[in-house]
Formats: C-alpha cells, structure tokens, sequence
C-alpha cells in the first residue's frame, strides 16, 4: 500500500519485513541488513540471482566503519564530498556484515542516500538497511511510489510515498583497486565531479568484457515492448518499416506517421530533466498500445553517456 507513514514503515522493517523506500535516485526495496530473513526474501520478491550482490545504505559517514574496514582516504574524500547523495563506495566488508548481501564477495556495497523520509527511517532504526531498485530483476527502475506498486502492490504492506526521485536515475558506483580509483556503473553522479576530487579514474563499466564487476547484465532496465536505441529515430523508423512506434527523445520532437505516442524528455535539452524524466517515460510507453519503443541517443557527455549506457542495456537483445 501507498502510505506516508513512517511509524508504520518502521514496524514492518523491525519485524524483519520488506518496505519500499523513496531516495533522491530510484525507490529501493529495503529491508533489515542485519536480518538475513529479510535479505533472502529481497532476492526472492525482485527474482534476482543471488550472486548480485545489494547495496547498504547508512545514516551517515559516521556508520560507515561499522560495515568497512581499510577504508582508503580516496573514499573518505568522496564519501565526505558526495554524501548524502548518489555515490556508492565498493568497500572491504566487515566480517559481521552478511555474505548474502554481498554475494560472498569480500567487498560490500554502501552508501547514504538523500531523501528526508528514508533518512528520518534510518535514524530511527538501529540497523542499516539492504535495498536495491524496486523492481523485478531486469526491469525499468522506479521513480515514484505508482511504479513500485505497478510491480509489487500486493506483496508489500508499505511504499513509503517520498513523491518522484529528485535525480531519477541510480548512483554511480566507485570502487579502489590499489591507489587506483574504479568506476563500475555510470550514474547520475559525473566522472568529472569524482575526479576533481580524487585524480583520474577508470571506467570499468563494458559489459561483457569484465562480468564479476557489478551492475553489468547486459540486459536491464528493459521495457516488456521490443525497443531500440538509435541516433536518427526518423531513418531508423524507414529502414526497418515500423509503425505505431512510441518514441522518447531528447529535446526535439519528430515528426512522423510512423510515431503515435512521443514524450520529449527535456524540451530545454537539459540533460538532468531528462534523467529525472527517462524511467516515467519508459513506463508510460510500455504500458501504452504502441508496438515498440524506439530511443534517440542523447549527446555523449556528462548525464547523456549514464543515459546512453542505460539505454543500450535496455535495448540489447542478449538476455
Ligand atoms: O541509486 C541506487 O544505487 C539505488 C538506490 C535504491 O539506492 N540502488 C540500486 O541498487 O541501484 P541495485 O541493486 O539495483 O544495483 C546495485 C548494484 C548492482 O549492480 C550490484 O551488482 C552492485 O551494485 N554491487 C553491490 N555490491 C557490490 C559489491 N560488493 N561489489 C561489486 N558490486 C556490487
Ligand atoms: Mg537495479
């Protein structure tokens, strides 16, 4: 159920039970860190392997040394920087934090998240919380409390309505590998803002070239429709003959009878409205009577090369 109680919220996660909980990235499916009851039904309710490991999220920089351990400085920068915010640290894990959370990897996941209400949640709780985006492995992302319960109305007893994501597409995920500094996954977090901070780093985000990395199925945030990702919708549209397309662009609308439903993401070619637009876009069309999706790129720098990245793993036909 939809509520804004957060009381409610609490009990239900105390009792070792799932709450659907708003960040400023994406809704996340959240239960007790320290319950592995309630991490093993996370990967039961998303069907996610369970050799994907989930992320913890904390109250603040001062939790971090209760679930890491030889932290590198590197990371106390960027978490004293970014946090709260969308930047997740891949860190040594202590020994007491679960290995079903990790997927039996010696690293563990963490972050702090900025949204008032999940932060009011974590202050009141005495344990870390466990959540990955709020759908069905492989799926498209939440970004209100009406797309978790598209997903997932009756399993849960709480989504905590926290409104649409601020941000609306994941964090980014930064790892250490020696002195050097490792990006794993793209997110709305820029390449450029880490390495003002820290020095150059390197981008280990390819897909199936390095598979033990994390977020790396080539197949995910997929609509159900067949869809594609091109740079010219209009000549994509002509040369493979389809009709009745449902097309999401970038900051222009194109014009063809080929389109029946078009939702231009940022008018003003914004590159942050439109992440905060992209995953309601995709619902939408997905649950509209167009026969396909069809994506324009969006330009190859900062936010654009997160879309594009996602757009690809939504598109590619390799489950
Ligand atoms: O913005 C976000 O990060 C959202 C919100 C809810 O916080 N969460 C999210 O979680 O995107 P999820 O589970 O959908 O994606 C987490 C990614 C996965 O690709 C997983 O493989 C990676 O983090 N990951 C988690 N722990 C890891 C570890 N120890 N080593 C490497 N990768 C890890
Ligand atoms: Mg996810």
């Amino acid at each position: 159920m939809i509520t804004k109680d957060i009381e409610k919220a609490l009990e239900v996660l105390k009792q070792g039970k799932l709450v659907a909980i708003p960040t400023e990235t994406v809704y996340g499916l959240a239960g007790n860190a320290c319950n592995e009851t309630a991490i093993t039904s996370i990967f039961a309710l998303k069907q996610r392997p369970t050799t994907n490991p989930l992320i913890v999220h904390i109250k603040s920089i001062k939790d971090l040394e209760k679930v890491s351990e030889n932290i590198p400085y590197k990371a106390y920068i960027l978490a004293e920087h970014f946090w709260p915010g969308p930047l997740t640290l891949i860190l040594p894990k202590k020994p007491e934090v679960s290995s079903l959370i990790t997927a039996g990897n010696d690293t563990v996941a963490v972050r702090v998240p900025d949204h008032p209400m999940t932060i009011e949640l974590l202050n009141k709780l005495d344990f870390p919380l466990v959540a990955p985006s709020a759908n069905p492995y492989g799926s498209i992302s939440p970004t209100s409390p009406k797309h978790v319960a598209g997903y997932f109305d009756s399993e849960l007893e709480v989504i905590l309505d926290g409104g649409a994501c601020r941000i609306g597409i994941e964090s980014t995920i930064v790892g250490f590998e020696k002195e050097e500094v490792i990006v794993y996954r793209l997110g709305s977090l820029l390449l450029d803002e880490i390495e003002t901070l820290v020095g150059p780093v390197k981008l280990k985000n390819s897909t199936s070239a390095n598979p033990q990395a994390p977020g790396m199925q080539e197949k995910h945030y997929a609509p159900n429709k067949q869809s594609y990702l091109t740079e010219n919708v209009d000549q994509f549209l002509t040369l493979n003959s389809l009709s009745n397309a449902g097309v999401i662009s970038f900051q222009s609308e194109i014009l063809s009878p080929r389109i029946s439903q078009q939702i231009v993401l940022s008018p003003k070619g914004d590159l942050k409205e439109a992440s905060r637009n992209l995953y309601k876009a995709m619902h939408q069309l997905d649950l509209s009577s167009v026969d396909c999706i069809v994506f324009e790129s969006m330009p190859k720098v900062g936010l654009g090369r997160t879309i594009n990245d996602k757009l690809n793993r939504a598109t590619t036909k390799k489950q």
